[in-house]
């Protein structure tokens, strides 16, 4: 990955440095705003990350502690390690193998074995994974029936769209990221959206230490933290967003090309060129007779960074002990842990870089 980061963000952010009003204010306000009415929400509540969002989130819904909170594993560990955080029992859903979304029918499964344990599910994070969207028709009537809360987490899915609504609108709350690996960046940063003014009010509250203004006067209603966005990074988030689409635009434009030129290899399945989709990564999947990491070694060695695409949370330390001696219970989160490949992917890329890339890889696999 590389940021894209051009003059008009240099100037907004030494603007702001100039200013002498450095956190949350107006440029992060205006941010909030932005985000929120992009999703036609009232309500945008900038954080640090992603993860400090995710953590708000849980707070403000009150977890119930050791029950259940059911998360995709082939995910950013984010949502799994703050419900932990928070006192929440974790029960991990497999992924679709074309997709890497969760897949509603194990949603089901886990569900159920869930109630036959006798344990109570409270809630489910629903990941976008990559930019693409979960399929949200089928997993919101199963959280209705069951009458938990949905919270999206759409750290990679800024913009992302599924004819039924934007992603981030489904749940009681979405969640954004804008790491530099993110198509939109503030450096690090987040942003929670609802329609929710209750939660909008607590929200608000625990992410600056609690503080709550009554008649006229700064109290503190509860312990909260100190999850706030700097002006400078609200002045940098505007600017980008002020040419968001056309971000997104390219990134269609790069996955395209992969497509084109990719298509052809045998032992290389695609993610879906969907035109939802909004690319944080592109991630390829390596047939079984490829071991991963020695072509992300061979591909280095061709002067092109590749990785792994992402974690399968519950084959990862802190939630690995839940599984010894047990079958692997997300096998297709694993199999995408281990043959998962992510290709480059920014705004740099033209199709002569993406070429390039290709043929490497179809070196990289033939030897
Ligand atoms: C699905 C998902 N959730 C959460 C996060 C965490 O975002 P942040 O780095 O803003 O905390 C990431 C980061 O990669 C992610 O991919």
């Amino acid at each position: 990955m590389r940021p894209d980061i051009g003059p008009a963000e240099l100037e907004a952010v030494t603007r702001v440095l100039q200013s002498g009003w450095l956190v949350q204010g107006k440029e992060v306000e205006r941010f909030e705003q932005s985000i929120a009415s992009r999703h036609e929400l009232l309500h945008g509540i900038a954080v640090s990350s992603a993860t400090a969002g995710l953590h708000l989130a849980y707070e403000a819904l009150g977890i119930q502690k050791n029950e259940v909170i059911l998360i995709p594993s082939f995910a950013w560990p984010s949502a799994a390690n703050m419900a932990v955080r928070c006192g929440a029992e974790v029960v991990f859903v497999d992924v679709e193998p074309l997709t890497y979304n969760i897949c509603p029918k194990d949603l089901k499964t886990k569900l159920s074995q869930c109630k036959e344990a006798g344990k109570r599910v409270q809630g489910l994070v629903v990941v976008h994974e990559f930019g693409l969207p979960a399929d949200m028709d089928a997993i919101m009537p199963l959280a209705e029936t069951e009458n938990i809360w949905v919270i999206e987490d759409a750290a990679c899915a800024l913009g992302a769209r599924l004819p039924s609504g934007a992603v981030g609108t489904f749940g009681v709350m979405g969640v954004f990221s804008f790491h530099p690996r993110k198509s939109l960046t503030t450096g690090e940063g987040g942003c929670i959206v609802t329609n929710d003014p209750d939660l909008e009010a607590r929200l608000r509250s625990l992410r600056n230490h609690g503080q709550i203004i009554e008649n006229g006067q700064r109290q503190f209603g509860s312990c909260g933290w100190n999850y706030r966005l700097t002006e400078f990074q609200g002045a940098l988030g505007n600017t980008q967003l002020e040419r968001y689409d056309t971000m997104l635009a390219q990134r269609r434009q790069v996955a395209a090309w992969y497509h084109q030129h990719l298509c052809e290899i045998e032992g290389l399945a695609l993610p879906p060129l969907d035109e939802s989709h909004t690319w944080q990564t592109f991630m390829t999947v390596l047939g079984d007779a490829f071991q991963r990491d020695n072509i992300v070694a061979d591909m280095r060695k061709q002067g092109i960074e590749c990785s792994m695409g992402a974690f399968a949370a519950h084959r990862l330390n802190p939630f690995a002990s839940r599984h010894l001696n047990k079958e692997d219970d997300c096998p297709v989160s694993t199999r995408l842990l281990n043959q998962g490949l992510a290709l480059p992917l920014h705004a740099f890329l033209d199709e002569t870089k993406v070429k390039r890339v290709a043929e490497s890889l179809k070196v990289s696999l033939s030897r």
